[in-house]
């Protein structure tokens, strides 16, 4: 049986698969496949390894003759029509759990990154423009005793709570569900977008993209926001108008903001390289040694599992579609 991994990952899953017994051909080029590439490459394959850059739409899920598994090398999974591979019987699986550290680490370094006007102070050094310790030099705001919104309850959204906690902040939260454990653990509060919205000195964004977050954040609940705010998305980019956030920052109408995605990802919008009040990432969530390791090695076993006829280690399952 064939595997066709969509890029170059960690080397310790390539080897399991060949180890197992499978044939893995993997894209050699530096950028993302590309539609063509894909539907020749996925034809015929019995298992994929994909990326979060890889848009497996309808047409290339048709197009397979032999899949039985799509592994998507990240916990989201909007780059692949679910439906389609459902209808196909094709398992998808995604990488929770092992990402979810260094995710969180990533979020909370954007936000600490924004209030302590880090890279401004970074470019100061560098550019020869420092001249000396003043009492009044790029001044940031603290964590402790502030509100951190958290959206989305999740696994990388109670890590950041939990993170944001040791730091003296008070968690409140927006999600479907209650999270108890998060409620125990962090004294966090569950409240509505639009109180969340008002109320936070920080707001971390870690919901999935999916029809009902894509463009959660709209201009009108942005609006909500403090001029006195910073905004952290390690999230997915369509999931705010990020048009209106740029105009909110231009304007000065929030403190910062920390983006690791964005809405057209990898191209970025030039208002935002020119403003001051922004720490922009190239979507580093997971960017760990550790995590890339795990994630690697679980999407490997998920091929492994299914293509032997076990059950697939982390599924994503219809009813969390
Ligand atoms: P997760 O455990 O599934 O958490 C997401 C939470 O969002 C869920 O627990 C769900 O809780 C909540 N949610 C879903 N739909 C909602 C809605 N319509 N309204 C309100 N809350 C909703 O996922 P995760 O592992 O934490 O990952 C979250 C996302 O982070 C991923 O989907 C991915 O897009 C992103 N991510 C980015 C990076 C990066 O490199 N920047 C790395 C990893 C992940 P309820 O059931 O309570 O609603
Ligand atoms: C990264 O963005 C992921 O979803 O794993
Ligand atoms: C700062 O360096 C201080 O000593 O307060």
């Amino acid at each position: 049986m064939n595997v066709f991994i969509t890029r170059k990952i960690p080397q310790t899953a390539i080897d399991l698969l060949v180890n197992e017994g499978f044939d893995v051909s993997v894209y050699g080029k530096d950028n993302a496949a590309g539609k063509n590439i894909l539907m020749k490459q996925t034809k015929d394959a019995d298992g994929v390894i994909t990326l979060l850059n890889d848009r497996i739409d309808a047409e290339i899920i048709a197009n397979m003759t032999r899949c039985r598994v799509i592994a998507n090398y990240a916990v989201g999974y909007n780059n692949i029509d679910i439906e389609a591979a459902d209808k196909k019987k094709i398992i998808v699986t995604n990488t929770p759990d092992v990402l979810t550290e260094s995710t969180a680490d990533l979020a909370v370094t954007l936000l600490l990154a924004c209030s302590r006007r880090i890279l401004e102070g970074h470019s100061m050094v560098v550019n020869g423009k420092f001249n000396g310790w003043k009492p009044e030099l790029l001044l940031g705001v603290e964590l402790k005793n502030k509100y951190a919104g958290i959206i989305g309850a999740g696994r990388i959204g109670t890590a950041a709570a939990k993170r944001l906690k040791a730091f003296g902040c008070k968690i409140i939260y927006f999600s479907r569900k209650r999270n108890p454990s998060l409620e125990n653990e962090t004294g966090a509060k569950k409240v509505n977008l639009d109180t969340l919205l008002k109320k936070s000195d920080f707001v971390s964004i870690h919901v999935p993209l999916n029809s009902e977050t894509k463009f959660l954040l709209d201009k009108e609940k942005l609006s909500l926001l403090k001029p006195s705010a910073i905004i952290i998305n390690t999230a997915r980019g369509e999931i705010l108008d990020e048009t209106a956030l740029i105009q909110m920052l231009k304007e000065k109408k929030l403190f910062a903001a920390g983006f690791d995605v964005y809405t057209n990802e990898p191209e970025i919008n030039k208002k935002l390289l020119k403003l001051k009040n922004v720490v922009l990432l190239p979507h580093l969530g997971s960017a760990t040694v550790e995590a890339r390791g795990e994630m690697a090695l679980l999407a490997a076993k998920n091929v492994i599992n299914v293509l032997k006829g076990r059950k697939a280690l982390t599924p994503v399952l219809s009813k969390n579609r």
